[in-house]
């Protein structure tokens, strides 16, 4: 499977993108599936004018990030928890999008934040997300707190108690990615 991780802040002294490249790693240790980092920060897509479908003069990058996605069997979402709910940047971002590139496909979802909290109000609201463009949520979700505890720069775990956390919900992301992305494509 190919595995797009969606890097949803893009706060220039953001914390959250540590997860992104976490989750990477660990999936390229355990797994023989593809992952890689979409990182919303290095895209910088305008506020959207218009969808990439019906848009004359598409933004920067939005073409191949929307190939990335097209070609992607599954995804996990990485946001941080802002004022209650994830980042602007990932919802201006799929946006752009028809809800076709996500359908039938199992999507994660990630929140982070500094405090103890782990951003679940992020989490929720992604879950809701995911169902509003047609994709499989887990019932799982990945919460992160005290980010900077838990993560370094690179990705590499700070707290290895946290290593739990993390391979129970990729188990769980990925056993039903790997189910519903074999009879997507036997169908
Ligand atoms: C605009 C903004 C709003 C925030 N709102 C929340 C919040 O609602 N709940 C929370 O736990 N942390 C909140 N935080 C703190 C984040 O948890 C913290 O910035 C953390 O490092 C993850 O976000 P980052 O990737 O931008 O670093 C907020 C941070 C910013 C910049």
């Amino acid at each position: 499977m190919r595995i797009a991780i969606l890097s949803g802040s893009t706060r220039l002294s953001r914390q959250s993108h540590r997860v992104a490249l976490a989750l990477k790693k660990w999936l390229e240790q355990h797994t023989s599936h593809s992952a890689e980092v979409l990182d919303l920060a290095e895209y910088r897509f305008p506020i959207l004018e218009e969808v990439l479908s019906r848009h004359p003069e598409p933004p920067e990058g939005l073409e191949d990030f929307a190939y990335h996605i097209r070609q992607a069997d599954a995804y996990l979402f990485v946001s941080p928890e802002y004022n209650g709910s994830y980042t602007a940047a990932l919802k201006n971002a799929i946006d752009y999008l028809k809800e076709q590139e996500f359908a039938r496909k199992v999507i994660g979802v990630v929140s982070v934040s500094s405090g103890p909290l782990g951003g679940i109000r992020a989490a929720l609201a992604m879950q809701q997300l995911v169902l509003g463009i047609a994709g499989y949520p887990i019932p799982q979700m990945l919460t992160v707190g005290q980010v900077q505890q838990r993560f370094d720069e690179e990705g590499h775990l700070l707290d290895a108690s946290f290593e739990k956390n993390v391979r129970h919900f990729l188990e769980s992301f990925l056993w039903l990615s790997e189910a519903v992305c074999t009879k997507r494509k036997a169908s």
